[in-house]
């Protein structure tokens, strides 16, 4: 190969090393078997040459790297991953290395997700696990974990780009075939075996979330003209409305300054004492010490977590929570997306080397959500 090409893990599927390897690359993964590598691992699989990396978000791209990479003559990083936030670019653009992610193909696996932990929240499923595992069961009983009945209820979403917009139309009609699937609106007018979850949606964005408004307001018509309660939408003005007035909150916003502790001890004060709240998004977004106080507090209230403040750990008190659910960051983790995800960083890095833009990165607008919108007011 004419290019090298390093990879810091390996990844799932062969597609992506068939593609760089057709084109000329050789492609150098990474073998070492500790989880998280340092800066010093990665500097030293860059070596004196190499093109391009594809690299995890749990490795801190930053001026370090980005310095290396340049000086060995790369032009290219891709994260494999959507988000995007171990990664510094302004440090990248200052060396001259271009940087790309992974959207699209992990939008419903990881709303999947979100909507499982939902669901496991709302019906203690992980509890009772525990409970019949610990042989406790001893008959059926009226009061044995009794959870919440999802539909009627409201589905709060704050952060609705491709991710919370997938898992918004999951809550409140599970038979999405898809967000890329523009023929929703006829098939619910010809199908009338579509049948959700049906709870009400309220939803905070900076921009709005056009086309998620338009599914809602469809299905909802839908259940009017079949005779049953049509479900309702909101786009909140505050974020504090969102917390006050749903029963389950998903979070779904980018990791960056302005959302860092989003998620605080006033802001779990103002929800409701029963809610769930999910966070499938980054860690940092929620201040988990104040999470774990909260959950002391509130036995009744529960969360479902895909991603933790300092990970691998979780904050002291975490763990023995029976209201929390958590799960070690696999929203992403279905065979499809993976491989998806492994594809489009290679091409990524691929587009580059070969001179043209990478397939994604990280200042492309969402195309699900109206950036010509103005802010809530
Ligand atoms: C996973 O967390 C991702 O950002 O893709
Ligand atoms: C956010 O990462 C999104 O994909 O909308």
């Amino acid at each position: 190969g004419k290019y090298r090409v390093v990879s810091t893990k390996s990844m799932p599927g062969t597609r992506w090393i068939n593609l760089l390897v057709q084109q000329d690359c050789r492609v150098e993964i990474c073998t070492e078997k500790k989880t998280i590598l340092s800066v010093e691992d990665i500097i030293a699989l860059i070596g004196n040459r190499c093109d391009g990396v594809i690299g995890q978000l749990t490795e801190d791209w930053g001026e370090t790297l980005f310095s290396a990479l340049s000086k060995a003559g790369g032009k290219a990083f891709s994260n494999m991953a959507v988000g995007y936030n171990n990664v510094d670019i302004s440090a990248a653009t200052k060396y001259g290395v271009a940087v790309g992610n992974t959207p699209g193909v992990l939008t419903e696996t990881t709303a999947e997700l979100a909507a499982s932990l939902s669901l496991a929240a709302s019906r203690r499923i992980v509890e009772a696990d525990g409970f019949m595992r610990a042989g406790l069961y001893d008959g059926w009983l009226p009061h044995l974990f009794v959870g919440n009945l999802l539909k009627g209820q409201t589905v709060g979403v704050i952060g609705a780009g491709r991710i919370g917009s997938a898992y918004a139309r999951m809550m409140v009609n599970s038979c999405t075939s898809g967000i890329y699937d523009y023929t929703f609106v006829t098939k619910l007018e010809k199908n009338c075996q579509i049948e959700g979850f049906k709870m009400n949606l309220i939803y905070y964005d900076l921009y709005q979330a056009t086309r998620l408004e338009k599914f809602v307001t469809a299905y909802g018509q839908f259940l009017k003209a079949s005779g049953e309660q049509p479900v309702t939408w909101k786009r909140a003005s505050s974020m504090e409305e969102v917390l006050q007035e749903a029963d389950v909150i998903s979070l779904h916003p980018i990791l960056d300054k302005t959302t860092y502790h989003l998620i605080n001890k006033e802001r779990l004060s103002k929800m409701k004492k029963e809610a769930i709240l999910i966070n499938c998004s980054r860690g940092p977004v929620v201040d988990e010490e104040a999470l774990v106080e909260h959950l002391k507090q509130n036995p009744m209230f529960r969360v479902g977590l895909d991603v933790f403040e300092d990970e691998p750990y979780m904050k002291p008190g975490l763990a023995d929570m029976k209201n929390a659910i958590v799960v070690p960051h696999i929203a992403s983790a279905s065979k499809w997306t993976r491989e998806g995800m492994a594809t489009l960083a290679a091409l990524n890095v691929l587009g580059k080397i070969k001179g043209y833009p990478m397939w994604s990165n990280p200042n492309q607008v969402d195309p699900f959500l109206d950036e010509n919108s103005p802010p809530p007011s």
